[in-house]
Formats: C-alpha cells, structure tokens, sequence
C-alpha cells in the first residue's frame, strides 16, 4: 500500500503506565511496523526497535472518525510514554497473542509488541487495567444495567454481532462494566436498537468462557470479520443486584447533559438513561441511598434520581432568576448545598425537599464549585467574579472566611480529600491544579498545562481525577503531579463534573447500604401468547426484563410453582413445552433447566442466581404452563387496565405476577371494578366507547352499554349491594347510574360538569363522589339521585385523575397527575393532608385497601402501594406496563 494522503487526526491515544516505561527502557523490544493500514491484526512485518525505543501504535481518522480509520504501527523513542502498553488500542495479531499469559512489561521484553495482549494479570485495586485498550460502554437500553453493546477498538466504536451470542458472552461485558457476571443474560439483535448504519460490526462469533478480563480476550473472527448486518446487534442484560462500587460517575454537558457511570479499573461505561425532559448540568451522588442529585440549568430545578435511572424526584424548583452551577450533598446530615450565580447565593436543602435556606447572599460575584465537610459542617467554595476567591464558612453562613484571593482566575473545580484533609483546586483561567490546607495555608502548584481547560476534580487515593474541556476523556494526575494521563476512551465532549466513588473511600462517616439484591420479590412471571387466562407462554421478569424459560427439565412442578404464583394454585398444574403457546424470538431466554421440587412458592428458589442468562436453547423449546383456573380458591388480586397494550390483567397480590384476561377485542380500558358475588370484572373502554363485563377468566364478555361516539367513559365503579354500575363521561360530560345488566340508564348530574373522571361511592350512605379535571379542577359529591350535590374542594388541582372513598377510615384518597400529589381529606373536604408527593409521577387510578393505598403511575410503567400516611413506598409487581389506569382491588375478605 503506497502513500494515501491522510488528514491525522490522532484519536486514539492511552498514555495509561508511564511507570512501567522505566522499568523497560533498557529492553530492546520488536514490534509490528505499518503504516496506514486499515486492519492491525494483519501487519505481518516485524523489527527491532533500537534501544530507547518501544513499540507504538497510533489509530487516524481520515475524516469523520466513523468513516475510516487507519492505523500506524513501529518503534518510537521511549520518551514518549504513549507507547508502551498498547497505545492507541491496538493489537498485534491477535490469534498468536491468545496463548501468551504473561504479563505486559515482560511480554514487551521477549515478544513482539503493539498488541493487546495484557489481561489484568496480578491487577486489582484503582489501577488502570492494562488490558483495557478495548473498552465497551451500552446504549439503548431502559436503565443502567443493559442495553446494546458497543466496542472501542483502535479509536472508535463498532457494535458486536449476536452470533454466538449469550450468557457467557454477556459476563464479560458485564463484568467489564464493573457489574456482577453472575445472572448476566445476552440479548440478540432487536432487543436494544440497532446501531447507526455508518457504524462498524467490531466483532462476529465471539465465543466466551465468561471469566475473560476483556472481551478481546474471547475467540472471535477477527477485527472487522462479519456476515452480519446491525439488525443482529448484539446486547446485554447485567444483574442489577451488582454493589455499586469502584465508580466514576461523569457529567458531559457537551453531550446534552449525560451522566454515564464508569467502571473505575476498565473505564468501560454506561450513559444513566433519563427522561429526556432533564438536562443535568452539574451532579453529585449519595451513596447512603443510591440516589444522584443534579441541577437542571434549563428547569431551574434540584432534582433527584436512582443511579440505575429510575425514580426521578423533584427536591425543589427554583425562581426565574437562579442560574445553578455545581451542587454537593453532605450524604451524613442529609442536606445539599449549591450555588446560583443569578441571584448570588449558596442555598442549602435537606435531601427529602425540607428545610431549603440560604446560607450566604452577601459578597457573592460568580460561586462556582462546592466542598463539604461535615463533621465540622463547613462549607468551602469557589468565586470566578470579578475578584475571584476560595472562601468557606459554617452551614449557617456564619464564620465566613477567604482562604485565598490571589492568583486566581477561574476557578472551576474544587473538592475536599478527606484522607489527608486538604482542598484541590482546578483553575481555566491560570491553568493550574492546586492544593492548601482547609484553613488556606500551605497553598503548592500540583500541575501547570497551558493547553488545559480545567473543570471539575475528584481526589482519590495517590490521584486527582479531573475533567480538561479540551481533552476528550478523562484526565488523572498524581498528586504529586506526576503522572498526567488521559483514562479510557476518546469520545466526550465537554466533561462538566466528576465524582469517583469507592465504598470506604470518601467522606469518613458514611454508611453505606448493604447491596441490592434481586430478590423474589423483584422477580414476576406472566403468561403471554396464545392461550386462556390461565394457560399461555411463561415469561420471567429478571434485572429490568422479560424473558423465556427453555424447557429443558421443563414439568409439572416447574407449573406448579408458576401458577401458585400467578394465584391460580398449584392443583393440576400442567406443563406445557416446545413453545406450544408461540413465543417471542426478540426477546433473550432467561432460564434453563429450572429444578423444582414442586413445593416452592417462587421459580427464584428453583433456579441460581448465577444461571441466570445461561442456556443451550433456542426461541423454539419455550416453557408454558396450563393452570387451573377456579374462581373460589384464586388468591387476593388487583386489576389493571392498560390502556397501551391494550389488556385488562389480574394480578396476584402476593408475588405482583400477573395473566392478561382475554377479551375479544380491548381497545383502550380505563375504569375497572370487580363484582366478588358473580366473579365478574366490569369496564368502561374509550376506544369503543363501551361498557363492558367479563368473567375473571375472560369468558362470558359482554357489552352492557353502547355509548354514543362523543362518549369517554373515564371512570367506573360498582355498588355490589345495590346492584349499580356508575360512570362518568368527559364527552357528553354526564355521570350516569345504571344496573349492572345495563337497564334503567340514569343520569345521576348531567349539569355543571367539564371533564368528570374518577367516581367513588359511600355505599353505605348512597353518596357518589368525583373529580373533574376541567378549567376549574374540583373535587363534588352528591346522592346517587344526583340531590344534595356539594363542591368539596376547587383549589390546588390540576388533574385530579384519581379518587377513591376509604370505608375503613371514613376519608377521601386523591391523586392529581399535575400537582403530583395524593392526598387525604375528610368527606366534606375539611382536613385535607399532602401525604405523597413525586415530581417525576403521572398518577392514574387509587385505590385502597384496609392497610394500604395503591396507584397506578404512567411514569413508573406501574403500580405503587404506600401506607395511608404516605410513607413505605412500594412498587407492586414489575415497571413494565404500558399505560395503567383503573385499578381495583380484590380481597377475599371483602
Ligand atoms: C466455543 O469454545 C468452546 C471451547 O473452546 C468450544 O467447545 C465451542 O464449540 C465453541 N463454540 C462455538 C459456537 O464456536
Ligand atoms: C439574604 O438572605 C436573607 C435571609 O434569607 C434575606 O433576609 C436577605 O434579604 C437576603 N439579602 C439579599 C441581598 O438578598
Ligand atoms: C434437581 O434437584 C434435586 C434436589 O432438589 C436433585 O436431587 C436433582 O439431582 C436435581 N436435578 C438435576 C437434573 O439437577
Ligand atoms: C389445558 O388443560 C385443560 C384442562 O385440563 C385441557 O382441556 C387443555 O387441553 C389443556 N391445554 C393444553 C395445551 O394442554
Ligand atoms: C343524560 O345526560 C345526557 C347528556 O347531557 C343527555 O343527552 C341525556 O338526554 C340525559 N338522559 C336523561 C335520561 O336525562
């Protein structure tokens, strides 16, 4: 290959072991040498570097990184530190490295260099793997623990085919992205979106052990060597009881406000999936409880969220004039403190959205970053105004003191190392690292670069990891400023915080929770396909999924188990195998060779959580069950209609599994009520503008009422003794009574009505109750003639969606899916009590038993259960419904 002309663009550099350069420079090392190839593993030509020489790697872009990469491989002069251990990523030929074990630094000695061959042999703790010139990172997927799987190699990302792909496969990948390997499950193409066209297939039928460092480290075809097309993407699913440790969590605003997760020893990654709606600015995290607080500069929020991504939380909305920078929570006296350079102030709130005050509003120009200490509830910050300073005071405000004023610019990034107890600062303006004590003192120069843009630091051990905005990875130095290196892959944009989190390293005092574990009770089936109420394909929720079982050891004890946890009990259970129901092709196989022995209450006590994911099956051996359906022993249950798939379900309130009621034809089911006398479920369906009844089992559906095509029949419940069924209708804007056969139609109020929705009854009194969601949101009642009508409450709602009368406490349950509140009140409105409140919730329908509260929540995909005070919230069965909107529960005690 003779000369093409290049635009170099070097976009692949690691300068990850500096260290180990001195201990080889005296070795006289051969390399693979080429020059603008287009595939590394194919250089065959090799020579000896002379001495003070190493062998390099370089990856070029010709234009667009994604267009086309090339590649330079041969000796350099030892100086330069980006040589040794795999440079830019790259590889010698790789089939001939496989056999080799040994170490890096030694291989570099006795055998051909520029490859990719260093495991992380004899490597544990915060050094940098030397194996991990091949990085991966997911896209696509619902939270953090799964989604496609993206490969870098030799500067730029590719996706991997599914080929082979699975379980074991999965392990590696999970393990790299710092997860448990265990009850990783792999996903073929579909499952997570396809990558871009433009982007390369890296790998093709990669065959793992699953113990495997790098996923590199698998067979596979070759760099580049695939049949496939992106269709055939291949994914992964990662057990999300992992313990979330060894962590750097980053915030690129570049990116659109991204927070990614990154595995602290692989640099492997995951962006935290987010409503699209928050744009987070500056973060930090909470290790107590999981959670990371962020501010969104575009809201004007403080805002909170799970780090799987989940369970978005508004702490507080701020006025119209904030303008938020760096946020810092003090995870032991449970408060955040941040700072606003619009209306100048460091505020402070507690970490449940209580107690919000400002600390200091005097002599403010531009506050910028945050550090904390609390033991001494001392607040340390920067300024970049017009006299820039680090300044620190007491939690109230008080003993305010400046710790330095000179030779500042901006000064962007600040953190406290509670190890040695001494602040780090990083500059834009002076382009310097530096360090002093907490009271100012002791002020040194860790690190000048001229070229740096410097913005967030976070100390860790012997390093300062910190953001560049004009490098593209992540940064680290020594503290002694040595060692400056850029960590994992090229690819950011604009790094804007930064936060490494070890458990027993940090801030002194911090308790950290005992891992998540996948439990039973984060584990449901459901039957699906073809089939009644209580027959059909089996699937199994696991980590955030839903998968098939193989029915391998498939037999009536494995049913019997299923279908006691879907309610039905394990009499005559029947196993049903080779996908008799049919099955889903895009969706992964969770389980195989499940071993029962029939008296389990749950499949998890029947299988390990290690298996998980593993299986020798295809889509084509899929498990059912047939259960006995028998309406006098069914369990306690609640119903759902999802008005997005388009299904009524009974789920089993013990396990939260569920089975779809099979209705000829569902098109969008709102209001549902159960009749326990003749076991019969009735529903009003805006699509079809209908009433409807069914039996629990599906059979026997009829139309009771036929309503006109302006008609949206919203809410429904039924007095059992009385025989009625009541309705409300946003269309013709009407709440009608009739009996439960659909004769003797009334209006109960035909008059004053904008958007009625929810309807409620005190049997025992004959009263109904409703909300309307119209210009003036209110809260009515009325006798079920329609006399004595009254207004409850027309303030403070917005879309009062859900409302239910608690014959236990003699009170009224509300949901609002605009304030974002349920709330309590007496039933002549007096008393009314905020006892929940959930920024990121869209609340549908209540309901309440003698204990509990339970709602559906269209941002939760649904159903929650709380105490009647509020507290102990509770997700009931998966978060993996459509939109869930009347919900009625089923006791056998009535
Ligand atoms: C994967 O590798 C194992 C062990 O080397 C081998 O037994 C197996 O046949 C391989 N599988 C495929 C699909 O190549
Ligand atoms: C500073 O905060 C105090 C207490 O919140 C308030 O009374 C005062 O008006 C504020 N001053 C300014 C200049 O905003
Ligand atoms: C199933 O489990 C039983 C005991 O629980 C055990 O005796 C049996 O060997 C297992 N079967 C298989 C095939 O693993
Ligand atoms: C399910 O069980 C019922 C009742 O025993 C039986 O009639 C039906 O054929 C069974 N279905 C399958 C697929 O085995
Ligand atoms: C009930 O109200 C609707 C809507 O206002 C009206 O069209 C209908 O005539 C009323 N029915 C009766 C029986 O009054």
């Amino acid at each position: 290959m003779k000369s093409r002309i290049f635009v170099l663009t070097i976009i692949g550099f690691l300068i990850p072991y500096c260290a180990a350069l001195e201990r080889d420079k005296k070795a006289v090392q051969s390399c693979y040498e080429c020059s603008n190839i287009a595939d590394p593993s194919q250089c065959t030509r090799v020579v000896t570097c002379r001495a003070n020489e190493v062998c390099y790697t370089e990856a070029h872009s010709t234009s667009s990184i994604f267009q086309s990469t090339v590649y330079s491989l041969g000796c350099r002069a030892s100086t330069l530190c980006d040589a040794i251990s795999h440079g830019g990523g790259v590889v010698g030929r790789k089939r001939n490295v496989r056999q080799l074990n040994t170490h890096c630094n030694s291989c570099c000695r006795t055998n051909n260099c520029n490859r990719n061959l260093c495991g992380a042999t004899g490597h544990t703790g915060p050094t940098v793997s030397t194996s991990s010139s091949t990085y991966v990172r997911l896209l696509g997927g619902s939270h953090a623990y799964e989604g496609r799987v993206e490969v870098f190699h030799g500067g730029i990302w590719g996706s991997i085919c599914d080929d082979n792909w699975g379980g074991h496969e999965a392990q590696v990948v999970c393990g790299m992205l710092g997860y448990s390997r265990s009850g990783s499950g792999g996903a073929q193409g579909g499952l997570f979106g396809a990558a871009p066209t433009y982007a390369k297939i890296f790998m093709d039928e990669v065959n793992c052990t699953g113990t495997e460092a790098s996923i590199d480290l698998c067979h596979f075809n070759g760099w580049g060597v695939h049949d496939c097309g992106h269709d055939e993407d291949a994914g992964v699913i990662c057990n999300s009881a992992s313990t979330e440790d060894n962590i750097i969590f980053l915030l690129d605003t570049g990116l659109g406000g991204v927070i990614f997760r990154m595995d602290l020893n692989t640099q492997s990654y995951v962006p935290i999936p987010m409503n699209s709606l928050y744009t987070p600015t500056a973060f930090d995290y909470d290790p107590t409880d999981g959670r990371i607080y962020f501010v969104d500069y575009r809201l004007r929020q403080l805002m909170s969220v799970h780090f799987s991504g989940t369970d978005v939380r508004e702490l507080k909305q701020l006025d119209a004039n904030a303008d938020l920078e760096k946020i810092q929570v003090d995870p032991i006296n449970r408060k955040l403190f941040y700072a606003d350079t619009g209306n100048n102030l460091i505020g402070s709130i507690n970490l449940d959205g209580t107690g919000y005050r400002v600390v200091v509003n005097q002599s403010l120009d531009e506050p910028r970053d945050l550090a904390l200490v609390p033991a001494t509830q001392t607040i340390y910050w920067t300024d970049w105004g017009t006299s820039p300073k680090i300044e620190k005071a007491s939690y109230d405000g008080s003993n305010r003191q400046t710790l330095a004023s000179t030779g500042l610019k901006w000064p962007n990034g600040l953190a406290y190392d509670y190890e040695e107890n001494r602040l780090y600062f990083v500059d834009a303006g002076t382009h310097k690292i530096e360090a002093m004590q907490p009271d100012g003192s002791s002020r040194s120069v860790i690190l000048t670069d001229s070229s740096a843009h410097f913005f967030a630091v976070s100390p860790y051990h012997q390093y300062l990891y910190y953001t560049d905005w004009n490098q593209h990875t992540v940064m680290r130095v020594n503290k002694d400023g040595s060692g400056k290196t850029n960590i994992g892959p090229t690819g950011f944009r604009q790094l804007a915080d930064i936060r490494v989190h070890k458990y027993g390293y940090g801030m002194p005092g911090v308790v950290t929770p005992s891992p998540i574990v996948v439990d039973e009770s984060h584990i449901f089936v459901r039957l699906v396909g073809r089939g009644d109420h209580n027959e059909g394909l089996v699937e199994v929720y696991i980590n955030g999924e839903w998968g098939t079982i193989c029915d391998d050891m498939w037999d009536d004890r494995e049913a019997k188990v299923v279908c006691e946890m879907l309610g039905f009990g394990k009499t005559n259970a029947k196993a049903v195998s080779r996908a008799y129901y049919g099955t889903d092709n895009s969706i992964i196989i969770f389980l195989d060779d499940v071993n029962c022995t029939g008296e389990e209450s749950h499949i998890a006590q029947c299988t390990k959580i290690g298996d998980w994911g593993l299986h020798n099956c295809d889509h084509r051996e899929d498990a059912g069950v047939n259960c006995t359906f028998d309406v006098t022993t069914i369990r306690d249950f609640v119903l759902v209609a999802d008005s997005y798939i388009q299904e009524i379900y009974r789920m089993d309130l013990e396990t939260g599994s569920y089975s779809a009621i099979p209705q000829y034809s569902v098109n969008t089911p709102i209001g549902i009520d159960y009749d326990p006398l003749t076991h019969t479920v009735f529903y009003s369906d805006v699509g079809l503008h209908l009433i409807k009844s069914t039996d629990l089992d599906g059979n026997n559906e009829k139309i009771l009422k036929r309503l006109n095509s302006v008609a949206i029949p919203d809410g429904l419940v039924i007095d059992v003794q009385n025989r009625l069924i009541f309705y409300s209708d946003t269309g013709n804007d009407v709440i009608v009574k009739m009996n439960m056969d659909g004769t003797g139609v009334v209006n109960v109020t035909n008059t004053n009505l904008d958007e009625p929705r929810a309807v409620t009854l005190d049997v025992a009194n004959q009263v109904i109750y409703w909300t309307d969601w119209g210009a003036h949101p209110k809260i009515e009642k009325s006798n079920y003639d329609g006399s004595n009508r009254q207004t409850l409450i027309d303030s403070g709602l917005k879309f009062p969606n859900g409302l239910v009368y608690d014959g236990t406490t003699n009170k009224l349950y509300l949901c609002d899916a605009g304030t974002n509140k349920i709330e309590v009140m007496d039933t002549n409105g007096q008393n009314r009590q905020l006892i929940f409140q959930d920024a990121g919730a869209h609340f549908f329908g209540i309901d309440v038993d003698s204990q509990y509260i339970y709602v559906s929540d269209w941002t939760k995909d649904g159903v929650i259960r709380l105490n009647k005070d509020g507290s102990g919230e509770t997700p009931v069965g998966p978060p993996s419904f459509g939109k869930l909107n009347g919900i009625s529960l089923y006791h056998q005690g009535g």
